[in-house]
């Protein structure tokens, strides 16, 4: 048997614009994550991926952790945290190093990765993500997995994520505020990619989009490799708001109407289908075609999927995404959304929830924690990579632990 304290641990954190969700995983190398902690509280000091209030993302960030330390019986010290908004920018970039010891080691990849991250960018910005596409041994192109090859000279194209520094600061600060240390920043859609996307999809060509409270947030692969990144500033959260305003209801209430009347085709809903929505102040409640619902959010879900499209058109890989469209996110789960995203984008469509792990895997398999898992299986990645090459310790201390260095220390 496996003596759990063998086992790494790593921390997802997912501050999205809805709720704030901690997820603890526990693994060994090449077996999968088992989530053994989970932890989820509202979001309220965010608007379209971006912090618009520190005391109150602190405060979400800290129950969430609380909930989730609580449930894995640990203590959580540094996490993995998502980070969104129209901010982000992406581009493609090429870096070389001279391979060490004519063998290409863990050291060497590094190196490379920061040779192609060396790119003039104004002084706002700064890079916060990178991800190898393919690398080069001597002139030989197309190799993916070059550790242990052997060679002199190493090339390397990355796709970057940058983002604004303010923003990016004012991510890390909340997150240092509980108290937490942050191992890495990763951009939802990449980290919500590594929990529903398969080996085809990602080997064919395929566009994640996570469409949550207040962005759509999309990758696309092909070739096995990243190619294109973007944060969209629209989500769930204007649906709700065209049903507030247009029937004239509290934002809590017309919230309620979308998860249980709405639908994003039309035709999906009967025309003599009536629901009573509550009014504002004390007039009485109203009955209301649910069509005309229907007719409002399919306009929405049609504006969001037409700017996906102008995306993966501009990006140019439209005609290589063969394995079509993979939805996520809570917005996803409109009914229609899926039948609707298949007549805009012409290709097919499926609806992706987290796969690859264990333990509490069905409380996490939804769209909704399709981000948070994400980061989870990207952590247990680089960790396994980072413990090869430095003594890096694990970020998740058991109470037991915490408690005796405590009693050492005091008495
Ligand atoms: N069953 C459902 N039908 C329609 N919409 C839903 C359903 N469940 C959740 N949503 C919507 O999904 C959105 C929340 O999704 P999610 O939790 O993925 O967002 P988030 O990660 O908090 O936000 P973001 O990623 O935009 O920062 C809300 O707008 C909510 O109304
Ligand atoms: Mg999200």
């Amino acid at each position: 048997m496996r003596n759990k304290n063998d086992k790494q641990l790593v921390v997802g954190l997912d501050i999205g614009t809805s709720k704030v969700v901690a997820i603890v995983g526990e693994y060994e190398p090449g077996e999968p994550i088992e989530i053994i902690g989970i932890g989820t509280h509202v979001s309220r000091g965010m608007k379209r991926g971006s912090v618009v209030d520190i005391e109150s993302t602190v405060h979400s960030i800290q129950r969430a952790v609380e909930e989730a330390e609580l449930m894995a019986g640990c203590d959580i010290r540094s996490v993995y945290a998502s980070i969104s908004g129209s901010h982000l920018e992406t581009r493609n970039s090429h870096g070389t190093a001279a391979i060490r010891d004519r063998e290409v080691m863990a050291a060497d990849l590094e190196q490379v990765l920061e040779a192609a991250s060396a790119v003039a960018i104004p002084a706002d910005r700064k890079v916060l993500y990178k991800e190898s596409q393919e690398y080069r041994i001597d002139g030989q192109d197309g190799i993916r997995h070059p550790v242990g090859m052997s060679g002199v000279r190493l090339e390397a194209s990355v796709h970057l994520v940058t983002g604004a520094a303010s923003a990016v600061q004012n991510i890390s600060k909340c997150i240092q505020r509980c108290g937490l240390s942050v191992d890495e920043l990763v951009p939802a859609a990449v980290a919500s990619a590594k929990a529903v996307l398969t080996e085809d999809e990602l080997e064919l060509g395929v566009c994640l989009v996570d469409i949550g409270a207040g962005t759509t947030d999309i990758a696309i692969y092909t070739q096995g490799a990243i190619r294109h990144t973007k944060s969209l500033p629209v989500g769930g959260d204007q649906v709700t708001n065209d049903i507030a305003y247009g029937v004239h209801t509290p934002t809590a209430h017309a919230e309620e109407i979308k998860i249980k009347y709405a639908c994003a085709l039309a035709q999906l809903a009967h025309a003599e289908e009536t629901i009573q929505v509550p009014s504002v102040g004390d007039r009485p409640p109203r009955r209301l075609a649910r069509q005309a619902l229907a007719q409002s959010v399919q306009a929405r879900y049609e504006e969001i999927f037409e700017m996906v499209q102008d995306e993966l058109r501009r990006s140019g890989y439209e005609s290589l995404v063969a394995a079509g469209i993979v939805l996520t996110g809570g917005a996803s789960r409109m009914e229609g959304a899926l039948e609707l995203a298949e007549e805009i984008f012409h290709k097919m469509v499926r609806i992706g929830v987290p796969q690859h792990v264990s333990g509490l895997g069905d409380v996490v398999s939804s769209e909704l924690h399709s981000t948070g898992v994400g980061l989870l299986l990207h952590g247990s990645r680089s960790s396994g990579a980072s413990r090869n090459t430095s003594s890096a310790a694990g970020n998740v201390g058991s109470v037991v632990e915490k408690f005796r260095s405590w009693f050492t220390k005091n008495f």
